[in-house]
């Protein structure tokens, strides 16, 4: 069976194609066209610009996914698209394509909500038995495993936190989420305080490990330290700068606007202390310090949450998804501590290749919806064409 993903929900034009055949399911094209050089420029997405965008990269990378994987259009079985949540003007320009598809090929269509998919990402990873040699190189772990209910996933992007039970496929039961922004919000506003560039997510994440190798160049040098070095390598042990919001609630919530404004006050203070105005650059040294405290006051709070929520739900797999989850110290963090206080709950960690927006994830869902619907519900999915809109608010 070939399902053709399609994912035009914020800033990525992408199309996939998987393969689902008994031995398993693997990726034939995954195709990605990113707008971000155009929104950085902007600070952030501008919805009619990239829907602009998508009109005119779409029919592009369908050819380039159909090109990669060497199938015609005739051989697809299924049409998979996001529909929601997202910017609407995005998530026009994708559900109309797919519709348009569906109707002039008269194939299947099937509409996915953009969280499903990042949560089912991690099913590519595991049941790719893959062509693709770096996927399973970099989840040696994990390649060819069963997957086993109940499934916990801590969903972390641009738009949502949210720890996500599920009892079984496609049954969703969000037991924690934000109560304002996103964590890929925060990282996003705090890359911009500092004065760094859009999306802020990879550059605080590259910044924060700078300041990490700097510390441990300087302690492994420790007799050519400065007063300031001396300072910085004793930081371990020093008082962390920010909160680490709703911490100790006793509910699986989060908070991220209060953490983003300590660190705006914090770097206000700096600016008057040093004389430095708005538009001055901030030295690079206090940027990864920075950075690195932002980083390390989110995850401890993402990690510690759901360890919560696991002790509470005893899953027997916790997932990571979402853009965030491209975070290495994110990563990291939590594989310890499930390691340290859960070491019978097994982790899934896809590969970073299905944590930012693509269509795989997409395609993956709709491959798992299709298998539990019934002969009547798949024939009625060649008409959905008729029905389908998109909704920027749905919810799983
Ligand atoms: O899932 P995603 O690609 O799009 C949404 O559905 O929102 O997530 C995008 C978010 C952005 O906020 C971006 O800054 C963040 O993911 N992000 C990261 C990293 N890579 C992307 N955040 C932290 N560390 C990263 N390495
Ligand atoms: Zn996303």
């Amino acid at each position: 069976m070939l399902i053709l993903g399609i994912e035009t929900s914020c800033d990525e034009t992408a199309i996939a194609i998987l393969e689902k055949n008994k031995q398993g399911i693997s990726v034939r094209s995954n195709i990605v066209s990113s707008q971000i050089a155009l929104h950085a420029a902007w600070g952030g997405v501008v919805p009619n610009l990239a829907a602009r965008e998508h009109l005119k990269n779409i029919i592009p990378v369908l050819n380039s996914a159909l090109e990669e994987a060497k199938i015609k259009p005739s051989a697809i079985d299924l049409i998979a698209v996001t529909q929601g949540p997202g910017l609407i003007p995005a998530l026009l320009i994708g559900t109309n394509f797919a519709k348009t598809l569906s109707y002039l090929w008269k194939k299947p269509l099937l509409a996915i909500n953009h969280i499903e998919g990042h949560i089912y990402a991690n099913f590519i990873a595991s049941i790719n038995k893959s062509k693709d040699k770096s996927q399973t190189k970099t989840n040696p772990s994990i390649a060819g495993t069963k997957i086993n209910f109940p499934i916990l996933t801590l969903v972390v992007s641009g738009g949502h936190t949210q720890i996500v039970l599920m009892e079984k496929h496609l049954k969703y039961k969000i037991v924690g989420e934000t109560q304002d922004d996103a964590v890929g919000e925060a990282f996003d506003k705090v890359a911009r305080i500092l004065g760094l560039g859009y999306p802020g997510g990879p550059i605080i994440s590259a910044q924060a490990d700078n300041f990490k190798s700097q510390i441990s160049n300087l302690k492994s040098n420790p007799d050519n330290l400065n007063h300031d070095d001396k300072k910085l390598t004793k930081k371990n042990t020093k008082k962390p700068l920010f909160p680490r919001p709703m911490l100790h609630s006793s509910d699986f919530n989060f908070s991220f606007s209060g953490l983003k404004t300590s660190v705006l006050y914090y770097v206000k203070k700096y600016r008057e202390t040093n004389n430095l105005t708005e538009s001055e650059k901030l030295p690079l040294k206090f940027i990864r310090e920075i950075a690195y405290e932002f980083e390390e006051a989110a995850t401890d709070v993402l990690v510690i949450k759901t360890i919560k929520a696991a002790l509470r739900y005893n899953p027997k797999t916790i997932f990571l998804a979402g853009g965030v989850s491209a975070n290495s110290n994110l990563r990291e963090k939590l594989k310890k501590s499930i390691e340290k206080n859960i070491p019978q709950v097994k982790y899934i960690l896809q590969s970073i290749t299905y944590s930012t927006d693509n269509a795989s994830m997409i395609a993956a869902a709709a491959i798992f919806r299709w298998d539990k619907m019934t002969d009547q519900q798949k024939k009625e999915a060649l008409t959905t064409w008729k029905t389908l809109q998109a909704n920027a608010q749905l919810r799983i």
